[in-house]
């Protein structure tokens, strides 16, 4: 299917703007989840992770379905779980577009979505219908929750928690998200000053679940400093928490990348996603595990592209791996084929 995706990538959806041809293929997934039998076939190689049992290692990254829409067809495709969101307190439109830019000589995107998503209490009423249904009960989904643009970093504990309260029963696991860079100031709650109060606050709305408690899980920029890794790992112990996910896209612009710099520059603003990521979100994981020993479950993120490449962040400590980037670029049969690599 590789082979069939090839030319329709390069003739048809390289040819449309990136988030048209997102919404297309979306689209498609919607509907591909109402068919009755797995669209891929990967054999199953369970591992429980924070106590909750994934079919097997690689799963699709948030961003991709913010509003928990497709996930069935996700699923049938071969992903063994979904993260869904970003999702914010309040519905919000994102930034305007364009927003999402390929720079395909990288096989690799920037974008400024900026959280565009339906709100919390939307995508709740959405979860709750879909953990009705067969394909929805057993599905592993991950809820990842951000702060509501228009609300300032003071009332940031509130927003969470608001999320956190609406999302949390239909959550596998849930991620608080300080690590987008197209919310302004986002980011400067990963300093543990933030960060503390509201990893506390959603911790205990995890933790007062009915349903049972719910792990959490933070996940960081590629970006920060190794300290502020460091500083947010022995946070995440002290405050009890699950899991930390790394990595989310980089501000930065490597040299080392291979479109021209006029384009480059051309994208603007907005993180960068794709192989170019491998190296740093690779070396923050392996830093991660080194401080966290195993107390932790550690998803790895960032550049994840071929199967040698979810081995290798297996190898490098990562519990769970997720890609987003490789699928706009590989297609339909991307995740089946890495997950036979996360057996
Ligand atoms: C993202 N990513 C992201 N992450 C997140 O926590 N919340 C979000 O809403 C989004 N939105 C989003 C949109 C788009 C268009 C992209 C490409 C990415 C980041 C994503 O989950 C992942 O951390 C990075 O993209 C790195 O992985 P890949 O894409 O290199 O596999």
């Amino acid at each position: 299917m590789a082979s069939l995706y090839d030319p329709l990538f390069r003739h048809v959806f390289a040819r449309m703007d990136p988030e048209a041809a997102h919404e297309q293929a979306f689209r498609a997934i919607r509907l591909g989840g109402r068919a009755v039998r797995p669209l891929a076939r990967v054999p199953e190689s369970p591992r429980t992770v924070m106590g909750v049992r994934f079919p097997h290692a690689f799963g699709l990254a948030a961003g991709f379905d913010k509003n928990a829409k497709a996930v069935p067809g996700l699923l049938a495709l071969g992903f063994g779980h979904v993260e869904i969101g970003t999702v914010t307190a309040r519905a919000q439109p994102g930034n305007p577009r364009p927003r999402l830019v390929r720079l395909v000589e990288d096989r690799a995107v920037v974008n400024r979505m900026g959280f565009n998503n339906d709100g919390a209490a939307a995508v709740a009423a959405r979860l709750h219908r879909l953990r009705r249904t067969r394909a929805g009960r057993d599905a592993v989904i991950g809820v990842n929750i951000g702060k509501t643009k228009a609300v300032p970093a003071e009332q940031a504990v509130a927003d969470y928690v608001e999320s956190a309260r609406l999302l949390v029963p239909y959550a596998s696991y849930l991620v608080v998200n300080v690590s987008s860079p197209n919310t302004p100031g986002l980011r400067d709650l990963q300093a543990t000053a933030q960060l503390a109060p509201i990893l506390t606050a959603v911790r205990e709305v995890t933790e007062a679940n009915h349903g049972g408690r719910v792990p959490l899980v933070v996940k960081i920029a590629p970006d920060l400093a190794d300290a502020d890794i460091d500083a947010v790992a022995d946070l995440a112990l002290a405050l009890g928490l699950d899991g930390i996910s790394a990595t989310n896209t980089t501000i930065a612009r490597p040299d080392t990348l291979r479109t021209p710099r006029g384009e480059v520059e051309a994208a603007g603003a907005g993180g960068l996603s794709g192989p170019i990521l491998v190296t740093r979100a690779s070396e923050v994981l392996t830093r991660l595990r080194a401080r966290v020993g195993e107390r932790l479950a550690l998803i790895g993120v960032g550049g994840v592209t071929t199967p040698e490449d979810v081995r290798a962040r297996l190898d490098a400590g990562a519990d769970l791996v997720q890609g987003y980037t490789g699928f706009i670029y590989e297609g339909p049969a991307w995740p089946a084929r890495l997950a036979r690599a996360a057996g």
